[in-house]
């Protein structure tokens, strides 16, 4: 999709569609003005229509009177005081699934939305990032692709020539960042028997090789991995046939003295339980469980396209969660790379089992801080559903940056405690730790704990996603998050 910036008139705007706003009852000046162009026939088309300016909601308007365009698209948001990135996004979104096979080109007003402590370069960064999320197809695996991908240029208007400098920049972040959330939902959509992680680590490779200048890769396999005790990580890995990678992406776009911001991905490419096998029913949605992973290769491909001047290290862990007669058994007890022991109780608990030897490893960077990205728990779905994602960390500071990015992305996260009372409930008769709390709730902090155990020497947070990353039923697909929290993120380092 082509994006373009303009000083545009509602009425006069020959192009295909144009798309204007409605925030509850209150009409958009675009809108306004379309509706005195047509001498009220926009109002009486809502009105009649039961239009009433809901997020999300649309109508479709063919020839209206006083308007050059082929069609006008009305888009409600909700009330204007109440909107913010995430309502904008939604509304966004709404319009280019409502295209759909309609004409392909079209000028939006959604711009001139004052949103809720939103400048004008955020609101265009956010309408082109979510008309690319909105306009994501997945037919790979179909006999029959999906010729018509709809919109294919989308003007959008801004108010005077002044704000086409910094519009423009916008523009290309919102692109570099929906390309990072569309690599890694189509990472996650890919089915886990052409998913596994030697792919992974050939995705992350060629996308190094595309910038060789700015992006290093180096795997480690299996045998790597030995030499460095990772005893946990490979006691998840031993039970497939398909070899544990740990594949890590150094992305050098900071001053070379600068320590950088490190990313560990939990790439689980599909998690049966092992020896504690899960139930049958919508097994297939754990080829989802390397959604973390897909997150940090989304985020290093957002790096490359935009260039952000900061050092990243993108490390994703990556195994197949298998049960068989090389399997782990429950009661099994490994040795970490940090030397701390495990009694493994559950197999099923395996993201932090590859987690904790990942995040020893990164030590070696340095880091200014380090943030892992986990589909982790089951627990935290229960707690807070599929709309935000789990932010635990000790630190207030980091906690705080990573809430602001995920409410300013429209991308966000809820902080969750990481306490030592709930450190109590992981104490294991015969090792160091145990890889399950001992009571059946507190699942997404009881996992946090583990990992925090494993972070000690470095500033962290921990984001679960498992609600996030993926949705189900109808609409069952990786939804890219939180690649657009962590791009916040980084940007806002960068600008601080
Ligand atoms: N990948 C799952 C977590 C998960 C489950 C994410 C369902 C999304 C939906 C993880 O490896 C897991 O199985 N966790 C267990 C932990 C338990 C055994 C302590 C869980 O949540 O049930
Ligand atoms: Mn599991
Ligand atoms: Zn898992």
């Amino acid at each position: 999709m082509e994006f373009q910036l303009r000083q545009c008139d509602p009425a006069q705007e020959k192009t295909g569609t144009v798309i204007v706003a409605v925030s509850g009852s209150e009409f958009s000046a675009a809108a306004r003005a379309l509706d005195e162009a047509s001498v009220g026939q926009l109002g009486r088309a809502l009105k009649s229509a039961g239009f009433e300016g809901k997020p999300g909601q649309v109508l479709a308007l063919y020839g209206l009177a006083g308007s050059a365009a082929e069609q006008v698209l009305v888009v409600g948001t909700g009330e204007l005081k109440d909107l913010d990135s995430r309502g904008l996004q939604r509304a966004a979104v709404a319009a280019v699934k409502a295209l759909g096979k309609g004409p392909k080109k079209a000028v939006s007003f959604l711009t001139e939305l004052e949103a809720r402590d939103l400048p004008l370069e955020d609101r265009i960064s956010n309408i082109v990032r979510a008309s690319l999320e909105g306009s994501y197809r997945f037919d790979e695996f179909k006999s029959k692709k999906n010729g018509d991908k709809g919109l294919n240029h989308l003007t959008l208007a801004i108010p005077d020539k002044s704000a086409a400098t910094a519009g423009k920049r916008a523009v290309a972040w919102g692109q570099a960042v929906a390309a990072g959330i569309n690599r890694a939902r189509d990472l996650g959509n890919t089915p886990p028997n052409v998913c596994h992680p030697k792919y992974v680590a050939e995705q992350a490779k060629a996308l190094g090789k595309l910038h060789e200048k700015m992006l290093d890769v180096k795997v480690l396999g299996e045998a790597d991995m030995k030499k460095l005790g990772m005893g946990s990580f490979l006691a998840v890995s031993q039970g497939s046939d398909q070899e544990g990678q740990l594949v890590i992406m150094d992305y050098k776009g900071g001053k070379k003295s600068e320590a950088p911001v490190v990313l560990v991905g939990k790439g689980i490419t599909f998690d049966t339980g092992g020896i504690s096998l899960k139930p049958g029913a919508g097994m297939d949605e754990m080829k989802f469980d390397m959604c973390g992973a897909a997150s940090v290769l989304g985020v290093m491909t957002a790096l490359v396209e935009s260039g952000l001047p900061i050092n990243v290290v993108g490390v994703m862990a990556c195994a197949e969660n298998m049960p068989s007669g090389r399997a782990t058994r429950p009661g099994d007890i490994v040795t970490t790379m940090s030397g701390q022991t495990v009694e493994i109780l559950n197999t099923d608990a395996e993201g932090r089992l590859v987690l904790c030897d990942a995040l020893t490893y990164v030590g070696r960077y340095k880091p200014a801080v380090v943030i892992d990205i986990a589909t982790l728990t089951g627990a935290c779905v229960v707690a807070l559903g599929k709309v935000v994602s789990g932010l635990f960390s000790p630190s207030d500071e980091l906690a705080q940056e990573l809430l602001d990015a995920g409410q300013r992305s429209g991308d966000r996260a809820w902080r969750m405690p990481v306490w030592q009372d709930y450190q109590d409930m992981l104490d294991s008769p015969f090792a160091d730790i145990a890889n399950i709390g001992n009571a059946p709730n507190g699942g997404a902090i009881t996992a946090a704990c583990f990992l925090a155990r494993f972070t000690k020497d470095y500033t962290w947070a921990h984001l679960d996603i498992a609600g996030t990353a993926w949705l189900s039923g109808a609409q069952k697909g990786a939804t890219g998050r939180p690649v657009p929290l962590l791009m916040q993120y980084l940007k806002q380092r960068v600008e601080s």
